[in-house]
Order: C-alpha cells, then sequence, then structure tokens
C-alpha cells in the first residue's frame, strides 16, 4: 500500500522569482498546511507559514511576502521580522523564536517535499 512517502511536488522552481517568496499548500504528516517558500538561487528553503509570535500568517494576502531591503522577512500581523537562513526571529514581539523548517529539495527543476518528514 502506498502511505505517500513519495516526495511530492509542489511548485517549478522557476516559478518562484530569484530572492523571492511563494505559498504553497501541501499535506504535512496529513495535516494540510500553507508553506512559505523562499528561493535564492537553486536553492529553496520552506517553512510553515505560521508566525510563532501570535500564530497568523505571514502573508498579507495569500502568497504575497514582505521581504526589507536588507533581506528580512516581515510577518504582516505586527512586524516580526525573519532572517532567511534558520527562519529565526531577529527583531519584534517574537524575537529569539524561529519559524518551523519544512525540508524541501529541489530536483529536475521542481521543488519537492517530502510529505511525511
Ligand atoms: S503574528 Fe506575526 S508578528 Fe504577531
Amino acid at each position: 500500500m502506498n502511505n505517500g512517502d513519495a516526495p511530492v511536488r509542489l511548485i517549478a522552481l522557476d516559478a518562484i522569482p530569484d530572492g523571492g517568496f511563494a505559498e504553497v499548500e501541501a499535506a504535512i504528516d496529513g495535516d494540510a498546511e500553507s508553506l512559505l517558500l523562499y528561493r535564492e538561487g537553486v536553492q529553496v528553503r520552506a517553512w510553515l507559514n505560521i508566525c510563532p509570535h501570535a500564530g497568523r500568517r505571514l502573508d498579507w494576502s495569500p502568497g504575497q511576502f514582505l521581504k526589507t531591503k536588507n533581506g528580512l522577512l516581515v510577518c504582516a500581523a505586527h512586524g516580526a521580522s525573519f532572517e532567511l537562513v534558520r527562519g529565526e526571529c531577529v527583531a519584534g514581539p517574537c524575537r529569539g523564536e524561529a519559524l518551523r523548517a519544512v525540508p524541501v529539495m529541489v530536483r529536475d527543476g521542481d521543488v519537492l517535499v517530502d510529505p511525511s518528514p
């Protein structure tokens, strides 16, 4: 029986602007989750689209994320700022906390996620 362990395609790499974001829905451990994807060249990092401050989405509209000139992601709800390597909050109401990382990989031009990490 297929229990869904094969990596699942989320989006084409080219659908994410370099240095920009995308939002996708994915089943992680059986739960439908909104994921925030951040692209840097051919690398993509992903986190749950849930702010550690008050649990709100980070985007102000689906897939629309705020990024400062110095490369921080800003939560649209109350302005917490996150660096985009480890997803750590570096300023704002949840300073020192971090986004929950979701392991993704890029293969043949697609971003894939393991649905049961
Ligand atoms: S929910 Fe993100 S800063 Fe408050």
